[in-house]
């Protein structure tokens, strides 16, 4: 597979996220942010720390401090775009109020990147909401609507050279995960939650949308959302039913409303006849324009029908109890899962370009005398890069994909020991170590590597 078989127009890139790298919790003047408070959670004997190992993301890369290498190394792979987020509790610590700092912070990083010919595409949220906002109810107050247009008007009045926005990086996985199941900050669970957050999610979607636009119509504004690929054990009538409801929680629930399809709640029995109101009652609202839609895929999740349930009559096996092929996640590594994503999307027909804004595999990548030979990741990129060909050989309209990860990163509950980056971090000491991938990406883009990088 040769890099020109995309066109010259696809664009490469490679992602991160504030909360994940950027260590320095508190300078700059930073506000906290709901996981800084989630990992300062003390662990008690019958109760454990939220985060494995009881880590912390303080700890993680410093890419406050080392962003000028991360963006050297980023360049010299041969990545002409960088996807990053900003840390709201740095640029307005309460949510509300500006600190210049903060905004100096991301507008340094933008104008290294504009020197260096790299493109900023700017994540708005990435799950750290300020810890201020969600004492008054975060993802649930219905306000989160006005606070997150506020504060996207002030990050795009700061920070004017940037064209491309992201407003919401996964809703499914940061609403399901901290407001369902709460295993992510804030650690709220249950389904009134869960209700209200993917809701005022949505909103936020459609309102800042048409606030950005309306400013600046140049803007190229999307949203990225999870699409995990969900099949049903076997064909038995059951099971497939089974898949489908699946795949409605996990994905079209968080899609559909945006694309003016409304919930598609008629069958879900866990919601009570007041939720489905609640999201009914002005989803007529939701249907926005986005400029691109930002794809996020790394593996697929079987589903079977239970009986014992009858709420939710589903039951979902393992990866590690149906395949060997595991990445440190213990997600099943299985490329057709982005190819069928992408033709299903393309049969929304929504004429919309489509970014592959994440894909990548985690492994416990380790320094030996030859550097760091992550081939399982090199296959892996390969396998799915030739999967997103095939289904732009067949008409569908990507335009671009972004690896996860640059650098290491704290992988949230799952802390520091998945590593999903093309460069490797000491957590320690922070050096940076370019990994075989990176190599092979730096080959396949068919740049020439500078060796006093590594
Ligand atoms: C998130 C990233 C995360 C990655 C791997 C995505 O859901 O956007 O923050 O590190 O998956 O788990």
């Amino acid at each position: 597979m040769k890099v020109d078989r995309f066109g010259e127009s696809f664009i490469w890139g490679a992602s991160i996220s504030a909360a994940q790298t950027e260590s320095a919790t508190d300078s700059g003047g930073k506000g906290p942010s709901i996981w800084d408070e989630f990992c300062n959670r003390p662990s008690r004997f019958f109760k454990k720390h939220p985060i494995k190992n009881s880590e912390h993301l303080k700890n993680s890369a410093d890419f406050y401090n080392h962003y000028k290498k991360d963006i050297d190394h980023l360049k010299f792979i041969g990545f002409k775009h960088f996807r990053f987020s900003i840390a709201w509790a740095r640029v307005m610590p309460d949510g509300e109020n500006i600190n210049l700092e903060g905004f100096e912070f991301y507008q340094s990083i933008v104008a290294y990147c504009l020197k260096n010919d790299i493109t900023p595409w700017i994540t708005l949220y990435h799950w750290d909401l300020p810890l201020a906002l969600e004492k008054k109810g975060g993802w649930t107050n219905p306000e989160i609507v006005n606070w997150f247009d506020h504060y996207s008007k002030t990050c795009i009045q700061y920070l004017p050279n940037v064209k491309n926005w992201i407003l919401l990086n996964e809703p499914s996985v940061f609403v399901g995960a901290g407001y369902f199941f709460g295993i992510h900050a804030p650690g709220r669970k249950g389904v009134t939650p869960f209700i209200k957050a993917l809701h005022h999610a949505n909103l936020c979607i459609n309102k800042t949308y048409y606030s950005l636009k309306n400013i600046n119509p140049d803007l190229n504004v999307g949203s990225s959302f999870s699409f995990t690929h969900i099949e049903s054990t076997d064909s038995k009538p059951q099971n497939k039913k089974a898949a489908k409801l699946a795949d409605t929680l996990i994905n079209r629930l968080f899609f559909e409303p945006i694309i003016g399809k409304g919930y598609p709640i008629e069958n879900i029995k866990l919601f009570s006849k007041s939720q489905k109101n609640y999201l009914k009652k002005d989803e007529y609202l939701l249907k926005t324009p986005l400029d691109f839609i930002g794809v996020q895929n790394y593996t697929r999740e079987l589903f079977k029908y239970n009986f014992l349930n009858p709420l939710l009559p589903i039951k979902h096996i393992p990866a590690s109890k149906r395949t060997k092929e595991l990445t440190m996640m213990n997600w099943e590594i299985h490329p057709p899962s982005i190819y069928h994503t992408l033709i299903k999307l393309s049969q929304y027909q929504l004429n919309t370009p489509l970014y592959i804004t994440e894909n990548g595999i985690a492994l416990n990548d380790v320094i030996g005398n030859n550097g760091i030979q992550d081939y399982q990741r090199i296959i892996f990129y390969q396998s799915h890069l030739q999967e997103v060909l095939n289904a732009k050989d067949e008409g569908v309209d990507i335009k671009g994909y972004f690896t996860w990860s640059l650098i290491d990163n704290f992988e949230w509950a799952e802390g520091y020991e998945p590593r999903f980056g093309l460069i490797h971090v000491d957590f320690v000491t922070k050096k940076r170590t370019l990994k075989e991938s990176a190599q092979w990406f730096n080959q396949f883009l068919g740049r020439k590597l500078d060796s006093t990088l590594k």
